[in-house]
């Protein structure tokens, strides 16, 4: 069997460090670790329409942000595919079959979707689009016969609902579908990182987010003003790492090496943290060490960026190529889906001669 990634992200603002650790930076390891046949990564604009439907520009000009993101992280058109997700139409279609495959009942139980409809205020009228977005999303996946779906753990009950639409479809029509597998980042920190205030999550309303495409003056700011320990302080007090942005960033970044070039004074993380916890570590200090590890991992990300910015029709360009090769491996899947729910009229000739010979026997 073939080893395919498929994975996504909603066009709903720029990437920020958040969508990095989670998936973005172990995606550009997968596109280079060799191991992998095939890898789309979709623009899931049709899935962002199903909570922002009333704001289509939004989406819109989201695109190409997305866009910008992927390029600029180090995804590579000759070795992925970028695609967008309404400009697969097939995806819509196969939705629709799975949609008899599911409960209204196994839906509402989705933490996911619970929680956003909470956070979106859904709870009295929610759009049927959205309530049966993890169907669409297991559309997407299955078109490409994804065995892989680098996602942040905040998915994973949408991997667990297409398994089970998988093994559903697989046993009422026959073997046609590959059951996905979740991959998520094994460094528990990376797979939520929390907003600069503090919060449980970067999110963008809570204007809380590092974009990768933030300037230095703007990604400085942020990090200087980053919420710490609300009761360190003096230098000299104790503090706590626990619950402290700055260390929880350096928890996701700080490699040894980045001591000994920007603060030699420690030999690693947990000496560092140490040294905070006993007190007489100020936090101005620490913020001017994790500003100089991301400054690293993201001036090179800029760089790139704003070589994609200086031409914008190469960039759609290259999602109308990657779109249209995707359209013909979901075009695949589709025509063994609908031959093993036997609405393959058409291209069945067997079906035409047989009824034929019905005919005829039951005409005399
Ligand atoms: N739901 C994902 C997100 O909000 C985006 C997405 C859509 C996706 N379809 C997908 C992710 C399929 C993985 C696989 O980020």
């Amino acid at each position: 069997m073939e080893n395919i990634i498929l994975t996504g992200d909603r066009p709903t603002g720029r990437l920020h460090l958040g969508h990095y650790v989670g998936s973005l930076r172990r995606r550009v390891e997968l596109q280079n670790c060799g191991e992998f046949d095939k890898i789309f990564i979709m623009i899931a604009d049709a899935q962002a329409l199903t909570d922002n439907f009333d704001n289509p520009d939004k989406i819109r000009d989201n695109i190409i942000e997305v866009a910008l993101d992927y390029l600029s992280v180090g995804l590579d058109p000759s070795k992925v595919n970028l695609f967008i997700q309404s400009a697969v139409p097939e995806l819509t279609e196969l939705t629709f079959y799975y949609m008899n495959l599911v409960t209204i009942s196994r839906l509402e139980r989705n933490p996911t979707v619970k929680a956003e409809m909470q956070l979106r205020n859904f709870e009295t009228s929610i759009p049927a689009g959205f309530f049966t977005y993890p169907v669409s999303q297991t559309s997407d996946i299955t078109a490409f016969k994804a065995t892989v779906v680098p996602v942040g753990e905040d998915q994973l009950p949408m991997l667990e609902q297409a398994r089970e639409i998988v093994r559903k479809f697989n046993a009422t029509y026959g073997e046609v579908l590959v059951e996905p597998k979740a991959l998520i980042p094994e460094n528990s920190v990376c797979q939520r990182l929390p907003g600069t205030d503090g919060k449980a999550k970067m999110s963008k309303s809570l204007g809380n987010c590092i974009y990768l495409s933030d300037t230095p003056d703007e990604v400085k700011q942020k990090v200087m003003n980053m919420y710490t320990d609300p009761n360190h302080i003096k230098v000299t007090d104790p503090g706590n790492v626990e619950g402290n942005s700055v260390f929880t960033y350096l928890d996701a970044f700080a490699k040894d090496e980045d001591f000994a070039r920007f603060c030699p004074d420690y030999k690693n993380l947990d000496e560092m943290k140490d040294h905070y916890k006993r007190g007489g570590l100020g936090d101005v200090k620490v913020k001017r060490f994790l500003l100089a590890v991301l400054e690293q991992e993201l001036a090179p990300i800029r760089e790139k960026r704003k070589q994609y910015e200086k031409d914008i029709p190469a960039v759609y360009e290259v999602l109308k190529k990657g779109t249209e090769a995707a359209r013909v491996e979901a075009a695949k899947t589709l025509d063994e889906v609908r031959a093993a729910m036997r609405i393959n009229y058409f291209d069945d000739a067997e079906l035409i001669r047989s009824q034929q010979e019905k005919f005829n026997s039951t005409a005399d």
